[in-house]
């Protein structure tokens, strides 16, 4: 029955929509019930101020459950700001990291700003593309639907992105299973930091998307989504456990 199937919310990144989730809602959809909000600017959400923070509320209004939580990039940014405030039952961070924007990086988003307020959605993806995917089918998806987000939502995610304040006290306080995943040939947030990233995570396991750059759920969907169905399937099993041990069986035998 759907509503018994546990709730798996998954965050988007910049500059796409909840679209981009479309291979893991057909391989997982059946088991789990994957829940992909719009942030606000992208997809169906209407464009309007709001800051990482904001966005992290936002989906909180949405559920009211502690979940599994996912974000890529920029929906990392929005989980780990709702990890601050809200309980979880798990957390996946992809091609993210906890770090605010050093000095260069709010300059280059300034850069972005001036640009995407002169050019279309299109033009702005077109310039980030080589950080952002790298094989053939990735590159037409990633395109496709960063073009059909409207410059101002994009102006605006750039700004609460820039603004951003810094996660990193928020890692040693997360107390859930966590798993940390990055494509091998993801540039913006490359293998050392999701290392960093899940070294400062109690007991955080980190997966290596292989051939995959930043937008790793759509460059190797296959591998992503079977990271994402492992770490999902060992939550369902420490539920099962903790089911048996509280009907008297005091072995860790999975049900
Ligand atoms: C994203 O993929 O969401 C962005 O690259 C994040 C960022 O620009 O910091």
């Amino acid at each position: 029955m759907s509503d018994q199937k546990m709730p798996v919310v998954l965050l988007h990144a910049f500059p796409l929509s909840s679209a981009m989730w479309q291979p893991q809602v057909d391989a997982l959809g059946n088991e789990y019930r994957i829940i992909t909000p719009d942030l606000p600017g992208f997809g169906s959400s209407p464009v309007r101020t709001a800051s990482i923070a904001q966005m992290a509320d936002d989906v909180a209004a949405q559920i009211h459950e502690p979940v599994v939580l996912g974000g890529l990039s920029m929906g990392g940014y929005v989980a780990l700001a709702y990890a601050r405030k809200y309980p979880l039952k798990g957390l996946i961070l992809a091609d993210t990291k906890a770090e605010a924007d050093v000095a260069t990086g709010k300059a280059n988003r300034d850069k972005m700003i001036a640009f995407a307020e002169s050019h279309t959605a299109r033009e702005v993806i077109d310039s980030m593309m080589p950080k952002m995917a790298t094989t053939p089918a990735a590159v037409e998806q990633v395109r496709a639907l960063a073009s059909k987000q409207s410059p101002a939502g994009i102006v605006h995610a750039v700004r609460a992105m820039r603004d951003r304040p810094d996660s990193s006290d928020v890692l040693p306080m997360i107390r859930v299973p966590t798993l940390v995943i990055v494509g091998s040939d993801d540039q913006l947030t490359p293998l050392p930091v999701a290392q960093s990233l899940a070294g400062r995570i109690t007991g955080a396991r980190l997966e290596v998307i292989p051939g995959a750059g930043h937008i790793s759920n759509l460059e190797n969907p296959a591998a992503f989504t079977e990271a994402l169905h492992r770490f999902l399937r060992s939550l369902s099993q420490d539920v099962a456990r903790v089911i048996c041990r509280s009907a008297g069986n005091t072995s860790d035998t999975e049900v």
